[in-house]
C-alpha cells in the first residue's frame, strides 16, 4: 500500500549520488560516546540505536535494526532469509558464530535442479525457496545475549511496517530490477506479482512515496506476542507452505517447525599486522576463511610493499594476487562443513598461507591454473549488513539475505513476508553457471537440511580483548573484496571509517579472470600499470556495501555507512 508525500525529504540527500575523485559518494564523519550502529538504511540504525538508549546492549540494537530491515529494506533480506551474526561478548571475552542461514527443504535433492531443464528454477519462484532461519535465529540471539523483551525490539519494525516508511533510491533501483526481470522473462509474472503490486507500486512509485506493509505489521506483532512458534507454525507457516506450493515448491510445516540454528565459537585468526584478530563466521561462510586469509597473506608481504596505498600498483597487486588465492581456494573447498569435509585447519596454516603468499609476483599476474581448478562464487543484491558496538565493548557484525533482490520474487500473500532464493547458492546445476555466470564445487550440492555455501562476512577485529571495528557488507562475492578492503582502510591505510568505505575499490575473484575496478576509480595510472603486468580490467558499479564501527582510544564510537546504498549510521 502507498502513499504519495508532495515533497521529497531526505531520502533524495542521502542517495550517494555525487561522486569525488576515486570515492563513491560521500560518508558524514559520525562521533558517538556511548554506542553506534552502522546498517544499511537509517532507519535501520534509528531503532539500533534507540535500544541502546533504552540500556540494551549491541545484540538487542542488532535485533532491532535487523527486524527494521525486514520491513524497510524487504528487498535485501527479511524474516523470509537467513543469515550470520559474529558476537563478541567481553564478559565472557569470547566470540560467537551463531548460523541462521537458510536450510534445504527436506524434498530437496542433489539433482533436482540439474533434472529440469530451467536455470531460473533455482532462483525465482517456490523450488528456489530454503528454510528461513531469521526469525529463530534472532530471537535465539535476543534470548543468549540480549537484555531488552521481544515486543520493545521489534516495535520500531512494526512501527514502519503499519505507518509506512519513504522509499530511496535504493528502493527504487530493486524495483527497476523487478520490472527487468518481468520484461525479460514472462514467465515469472504470475510469481512475482504481489511483489510488483504490493512493494513495487506496479512499477509507478516515487522517492519518498510512503509504503505501508499491513501483513508485515501482523506477523512481526504476533513474533512479539508469541515469539518463533508465530512464525514456524500456525497460520503463518501454513501460509508459507502454500505459497511455496502454490509456486510449485515443496517446502512443508516439517520443514519450518524443524528448522533449527547453529552457534559455535567463532573463527579466530592469529595475530595479523602485529596487533590485531579477526573474528569470522566458519563455513557455511565462505568469507570468514578467505578473508583471514588474504590477510594473513597481506601480512607475511608487507615489506615488499613499503608506501601501501590504493594509488601504488604494487598494493594493488599484492591485493589483488590475495583475492585470487582465497577465490580459487573457495571454489574448490567450500562447503557447509557440517555436510561436507572443508579443510578448515590446512587452509589457515601457516605454512600453507606463507607459501602461496611466497609465490606471489608483484610485477607479473599469473593464468587461472596458478591459484586453482574450479569455479567461482555466486553474486547477489539481496543482503544486507548491520555493524554495532555498544557502551560496554559489546560487539555484533550481522549480515543476513535472501540472495537476489527481492528473493524469489515470490511473498507470502497474507503476510507479505518475501521469501528468499537461497537454493541458487548452492552447486545447483553441476558444472552450469548460476545467476552470474559462476561455477561451484560438488562438495556444495543441495541435500535436505544442508546450508548453501554463502560470502556473507560479518568481521570483529579484536586489538587484546578490545574491539577496534566491526565490518561487514552486502554484494556477493564483493562482499569478501569489499569488507576486507574497508578494514585495510581503516588499520593499515589510517583512513576513517567515511573514508575508508567511500574509498574506490577493485575486485578480483579468480574466475573469470577479471580485475573490476569500480565506477568511481579514478587513478588510471593503476588500472593501466595492472594492464601492463598481465591483468585483463573491467568497470562495475560497486564492490559491496559496506557498514562499519571502530571504537576510537578514548572508548567512543566512529561509525560510517556506505554511500553506495543510501544509508546512515545513529547511536548516542
Ligand atoms: N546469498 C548471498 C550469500 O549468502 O553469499
Amino acid at each position: 500500500m502507498i502513499r504519495r508525500l508532495l515533497v521529497l525529504t531526505f531520502a533524495l540527500a542521502c542517495c550517494g549520488c555525487t561522486r569525488p575523485p576515486a570515492a563513491i559518494g560521500g560518508s558524514p564523519e559520525l562521533v558517538y560516546e556511548q554506542g553506534a550502529v552502522a546498517a544499511d538504511h537509517p532507519l535501520a540504525s534509528q531503532a539500533g540505536a534507540e535500544m541502546l538508549r533504552r540500556g540494551g546492549n549491541a545484540v538487542d540494537a542488532a535485533v532491532a535494526a535487523s527486524f527494521c530491515l525486514s520491513v524497510v529494506d524487504p528487498f535485501s533480506c527479511g524474516i523470509g532469509g537467513g543469515g550470520f551474526m559474529v558476537v563478541w561478548d567481553p564478559a565472557t571475552r569470547r566470540g560467537f558464530a551463531h548460523n541462521y542461514r537458510e536450510t534445504a527443504p527436506a524434498s530437496m535433492r542433489p539433482e533436482t535442479f540439474a533434472e529440469l531443464d530451467d536455470p531460473l528454477a533455482s532462483r525465482f519462484g517456490g523450488l528456489a525457496v530454503g528454510v528461513p532461519g531469521n526469525v529463530r535465529g534472532l530471537l535465539e540471539a535476543l534470548e543468549r545475549w540480549g537484555t531488552l523483551d521481544r515486543a520493545t525490539v521489534l516495535e520500531p519494525a512494526i512501527r514502519h511496517a503499519r505507518d509506512g516508511f519513504q522509499v530511496n533510491a535504493a528502493y527504487l533501483s530493486a524495483v527497476q530490477w523487478v520490472r527487468t526481470m518481468r520484461d525479460e522473462h514472462p514467465g515469472l509474472q504470475d510469481v512475482s506479482q504481489w511483489v510488483w503490486d504490493h512493494l513495487c507500486g506496479g512499477g509507478d512509485l516515487r522517492i519518498g512515496d510512503v509504503l505501508v506493509q499491513p501483513g508485515q505489521a501482523d506477523v512481526l506483532g504476533r513474533i512479539a506476542d508469541h515469539g518463533a512458534a508465530a512464525f514456524y507454525e500456525g497460520p503463518v507457516a501454513d501460509a508459507i507452505v502454500r505459497a511455496v506450493s502454490t509456486s510449485g515448491g515443496d517446502l512443508t510445516r516439517a520443514d519450518l517447525s524443524g528448522y533449527r540454528t547453529s552457534t559455535t565459537d567463532a573463527l579466530r585468526s592469529t595475530v595479523v599486522f602485529d596487533r590485531y584478530t579477526l573474528l569470522s563466521m566458519p563455513p557455511p561462510s565462505s568469507g570468514g576463511i578467505a578473508m583471514q586469509q588474504m590477510m594473513r597473506m597481506i601480512d607475511m608481504r608487507l615489506d615488499d610493499v613499503p608506501n601501501p596505498s590504493p594509488t601504488n600498483p604494487a598494493w594493488v597487486q599484492l591485493v589483488v594476487e590475495c583475492m585470487k588465492h582465497a577465490f580459487a581456494d573457495r571454489a574448490t573447498h567450500l562447503a557447509d562443513g557440517t555436510f561436507h569435509p572443508v579443510p578448515v585447519d590446512r587452509l589457515l596454516a601457516s605454512e600453507y598461507l606463507a607459501e602461496r603468499a611466497g609465490s606471489i609476483d608483484l610485477r607479473r599476474t599469473g593464468s587461472p591454473t596458478d591459484y586453482g581448478s574450479s569455479a567461482p562464487p555466486p553474486s547477489d543484491s539481496g543482503t544486507s549488513h548491520i555493524s554495532v558496538v555498544d557502551a560496554d565493548g559489546m560487539a555484533v557484525g550481522c549480515t543476513e539475505t535472501i540472495n537476489l533482490t527481492f528473493g524469489s520474487l515470490l511473498a507470502v500473500p497474507e503476510f507479505g513476508i518475501v521469501l528468499n532464493d537461497e537454493l541458487d547458492d548452492f552447486t545447483a546445476r553441476p558444472g552450469k553457471a548460476n545467476a552470474f555466470g559462476l561455477r561451484q564445487s560438488p562438495g556444495n550440492a543441495p541435500a535436505p537440511g544442508k546450508r548453501p555455501l554463502s560470502s556473507m562476512s560479518p568481521t570483529i577485529v579484536l586489538e587484546g580483548d578490545q574491539v577496534r571495528l566491526v565490518a561487514g557488507a552486502s554484494g556477493g562475492p564483493r562482499i569478501i573484496t569489499g569488507t576486507m578492503q574497508v578494514i585495510l582502510n581503516c588499520l593499515l591505510l589510517e583512513m576513517t571509517p567515511a573514508q575508508a568505505v567511500s574509498a574506490a575499490r577493485f575486485h578480483h575473484q579468480w574466475l573469470p579472470d577479471v580485475l573490476q575496478f569500480e565506477q568511481g576509480w579514478t587513478a588510471d595510472g593503476v588500472v593501466d600499470a595492472m594492464e601492463s603486468i598481465g591483468h585483463a580490467t573491467g568497470r562495475r558499479d560497486s564492490v559491496g556495501v559496506v557498514q562499519v564501527v571502530e571504537v576510537l582510544p578514548d572508548g567512543r564510537k566512529r561509525a560510517a555507512s556506505d554511500p553506495r546504498k543510501g544509508g546512515m549510521p545513529a547511536g548516542h
